[in-house]
């Protein structure tokens, strides 16, 4: 990864939480699954609320509006009434801190 940024240090950000941060002037949710950080658009693909207000269950993340569940993996729309994926952004762990790649996975389809 030539061009992450540097948002956070793994310690803050305990197992099963997630973190809202800015990653290039985009809001960007960080989920921690075990000893694994993933990466995916703040904004949810139905009424744009902010998914790191959310609650995680494994490798998901939950609305917190309407209650709609993404993978935090893939950015996919795994429960109505959210259709759309989330964009994901590639993660790095290095010497304690996560490094987020600027570049997401594809457009958010709703937010540019
Ligand atoms: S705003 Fe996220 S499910 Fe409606």
């Amino acid at each position: 990864m030539s061009d992450g940024v540097d948002v956070a240090a793994l310690e803050a950000l305990e197992p099963g939480a997630a973190m809202r941060v800015e990653v290039g002037g985009t809001p960007v949710c960080l989920v921690r699954v075990e000893d694994e950080v993933f990466a995916v658009h703040d904004v949810c693909t139905h009424a744009l609320a902010s998914l790191s207000a959310g609650w995680v269950e494994g490798d998901r993340i939950e609305c917190p509006r309407h209650g709609a569940q993404f993978s935090v993996r893939t950015g996919d729309a795994l429960t109505p009434p959210a259709t759309k994926a989330v964009p994901t952004f590639p993660v790095e762990l290095r010497d304690g801190r996560i490094i987020v790649d600027p570049t997401p996975s594809h457009p958010h389809p709703i937010v540019s």
